[in-house]
């Protein structure tokens, strides 16, 4: 019932939706145009980060992108006991990352790449003016899907470097945050013909059977 042009049609048919289904990596801006900023006078974020949150896909190899100033701080960590007490005091450094743009002044724009590399909740916040921040908002939990899984270039992350927040006269030298690059569309790539490969073995199996 299959000649062969249409069983090519119908392989070619299926390696077009299979590669159209496959996700790329993604780069998040933290609170999209809004950025990650904390208004001090009106002691309110910028924008609702959970709301922004829950508008996102996220994957592992996606980046977040905040663009910040050096009045907030970045502070990545997987423990909710750390998240839900809005500091860094008491946390271990294996589980909580502090991402520093290397500015030692406030108000100095900065932008900050972190990368997702571990499934399941990160939770992100500022600690800056004592907590206060964190609590007005500055802050949020997201959920990391599988995806693609992590591109080689993550694969083995190097942990991030723990860093003291900065005190009111010291000066940080800066961290490099997320230092290798993922190669984009290459991972994305890869998986995609590896899953099309499949897909295609398994078509052969089933026209075999009929
Ligand atoms: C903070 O909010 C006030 C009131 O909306 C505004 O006038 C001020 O420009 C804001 N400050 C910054 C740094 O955006
Ligand atoms: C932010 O958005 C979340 C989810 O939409 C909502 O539950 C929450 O009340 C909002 N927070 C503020 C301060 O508006
Ligand atoms: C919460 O933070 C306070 C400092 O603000 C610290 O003394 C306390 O030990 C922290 N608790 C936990 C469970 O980390
Ligand atoms: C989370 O951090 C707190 C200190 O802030 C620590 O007591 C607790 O053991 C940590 N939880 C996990 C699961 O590591
Ligand atoms: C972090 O270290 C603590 C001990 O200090 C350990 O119990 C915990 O499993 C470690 N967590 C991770 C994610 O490695
Ligand atoms: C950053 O903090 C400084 C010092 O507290 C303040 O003067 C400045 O207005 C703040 N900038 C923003 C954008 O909130
Ligand atoms: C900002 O919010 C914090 C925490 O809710 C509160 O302690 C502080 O008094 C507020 N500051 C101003 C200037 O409203
Ligand atoms: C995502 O951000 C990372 C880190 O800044 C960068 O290397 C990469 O090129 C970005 N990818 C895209 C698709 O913009």
């Amino acid at each position: 019932m299959f000649t062969p042009a249409l069983l090519n049609l119908t392989v070619i048919m299926l390696l077009i939706t299979v590669a159209a289904s496959a996700t790329t990596y993604n780069n998040h801006t933290v609170g999209g145009g809004s950025g990650w900023i904390f208004n001090s006078s009106t002691n309110t974020s910028a924008t609702n980060y959970t709301a922004w949150a829950a508008s996102q896909t996220f994957n592992l190899g996606d980046y977040l992108i905040f663009n910040t100033n050096s009045n907030e701080t970045v502070i990545q960590t997987y423990n909710v006991t750390t998240f839900d007490n809005c500091t860094m005091d008491d946390s271990s450094d294996n589980d909580t990352f502090q991402y520093d743009g290397g500015e030692t002044e406030f108000n100095q724009p900065s932008t900050i790449a972190v990368p997702l590399t571990i499934v399941g909740a990160n939770y992100f916040f500022s600690d800056a003016d004592d907590g206060t921040q964190c609590l007005q908002g500055m802050a949020f939990e997201i959920q990391v899907n599988h995806g693609l899984g992590l591109p080689p270039s993550l694969n083995q992350p190097p942990p991030p470097p723990y860093i003291e927040p900065p005190g009111p006269d010291s000066v940080q030298s800066p961290p490099i945050a997320g230092g290798s690059q993922p190669p984009p569309g290459n991972g994305a790539m890869g998986s995609g013909a590896s899953l099309q490969m499949v897909m295609c073995v398994f078509l052969v199996v089933v026209l075999a059977l009929l």
